[in-house]
């Protein structure tokens, strides 16, 4: 009887220590299945048309272009390339020499840079970039009106 008992209780130690690994293991699985899902979302999540994430891309520029030097072409790309280069919101691209022809014939430099400056319907102020200067501003428009060209 003894010998029954010690072995049976030695059975259920065993078995609820597979249980254990196998739970165990289940919510590894699930865990790196979490991480993996994440992951594959965060691209998608820091796609954004006036939200933070952009913001913060505006405010990275003249870290990019280094020692709070303004580069025209790092500030275009992390500020202005996003909508412009896509044409995303109805931007004009920055490849269509016509639509820029056209805006500058309509509202001349100076309008065009007032608009960046200000905003203007879709296009926010300064094009979310928050450390540029109203002259950091118009470098940028036109380099943007010009490239086309
Ligand atoms: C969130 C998207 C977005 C970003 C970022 C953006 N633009 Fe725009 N931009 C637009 C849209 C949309 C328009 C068209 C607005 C309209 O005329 O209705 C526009 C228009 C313009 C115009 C023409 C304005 C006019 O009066 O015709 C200029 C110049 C311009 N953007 C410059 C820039 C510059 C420079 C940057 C970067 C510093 C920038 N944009 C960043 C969306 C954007």
């Amino acid at each position: 009887m003894p010998v029954f008992n010690s072995s049976s209780a030695f059975r259920v130690v065993r078995i609820s220590a597979l249980l254990a690994s196998v739970v165990f293991a289940g919510s590894l699985a699930a865990q790196s299945r979490e991480e993996l899902v994440a992951e594959r979302l965060k691209p998608i999540g820091e796609v954004c048309l006036a939200g933070e994430a952009c913001a913060a891309a505006g405010l990275a520029a003249p870290a990019a272009a280094g020692a709070g030097e303004f580069s025209v072409e790092a500030t275009y790309t992390a500020s202005c390339s996003m909508c412009h280069a896509s044409g995303m919101a109805g931007a004009p691209r920055t490849d269509d020499a016509a639509a820029w022809a056209a805006r500058l014939a309509e509202k001349g430099i100076e309008g065009l840079v007032a608009n960046a400056i200000n905003g203007v319907n879709a296009m926010p102020a300064r094009g979310m970039c928050m450390t540029c200067s109203d002259e950091n501003i118009a470098a940028l428009v036109e380099y943007i009106t010009t490239q086309a060209q």
